[in-house]
């Protein structure tokens, strides 16, 4: 389970990270959009570098810029464990991943809703994480698009069939009825924003999603 930092109440980010951390989450989601890539800003290193003082728990950055290849680096240094870039991007998306994983970083590749499943499937012997996108990127508390379901069983099945040695996570719209229909179509991980934050208790609701069977 992956809160997104997005849906957090940003006066009082070491409470809520620690809200996160102590009800049981796996790793902490950070959005990180530039107003180009998509219409939205939220923040970069810097911020990432707080949060890493914040807490221990794993961190995934999710660019959302349309160069990511030129910041990976620094949000390695700033404390990200993870980095994933989108393939709609401009990057040269092999030789940014290859940086990604040198820097010592998982690498993460996202597709959005519009982007056919097949345009990952070449990617798939250098990445640790695919990120499908159900919603359009750039906001929270957007509808869950199911189309995302037939993508998340299309890479399930690519790794069974050896294409890869990755963890398939789900971003957008994620809640108890459509994190279930997304563990059961094969998806590791659950990026929730809205839903999870506005929980009175956190952490029964990811230990509800975490029992859901892939
Ligand atoms: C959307 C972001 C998501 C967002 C999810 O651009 O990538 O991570 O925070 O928020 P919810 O869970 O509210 O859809
Ligand atoms: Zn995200």
């Amino acid at each position: 389970m992956a809160p997104s930092l997005l849906a957090a109440d940003f006066t009082a980010l070491d409470r809520e990270i620690a809200r996160m951390d102590i009800a049981g989450a796996d790793l902490l989601h950070l959005d990180v959009m530039d107003g180009h890539f998509v219409p939205n800003l939220t923040f970069g290193p810097l911020v990432v570098q707080a949060v890493r003082r914040l807490t221990g728990m794993t961190l995934d950055a999710h660019l959302m810029l349309t160069n990511p290849d030129r910041y990976v680096e620094q949000f390695v240094q700033a404390g990200a464990d993870a980095v994933t870039i989108h393939i709609e991007s401009e990057a040269d998306i092999p030789a940014t991943l290859d940086r990604i994983g040198d820097l010592g970083a998982a690498r993460g590749l996202s597709l959005n809703p519009p982007t056919p499943v097949q345009e990952v499937m070449a990617h798939l012997d250098r990445v640790d994480l695919i990120l499908v996108m159900t919603v359009m990127p750039g906001f929270g508390g957007q509808a869950f698009d199911p189309a995302g379901l037939e993508k998340i069983r299309a890479l399930a099945r690519a790794r069974r069939e050896g294409a890869g040695d990755f963890v398939i996570s789900v971003d957008g719209g994620i809640n108890d009825e459509t994190g279930r229909r997304c563990r059961q179509a094969g998806a590791d991980i659950l990026v929730s924003g809205s839903w999870l934050f506005h929980q009175a208790d956190p952490r029964q609701a990811m230990s509800a999603l975490r029992g859901a069977t892939a």
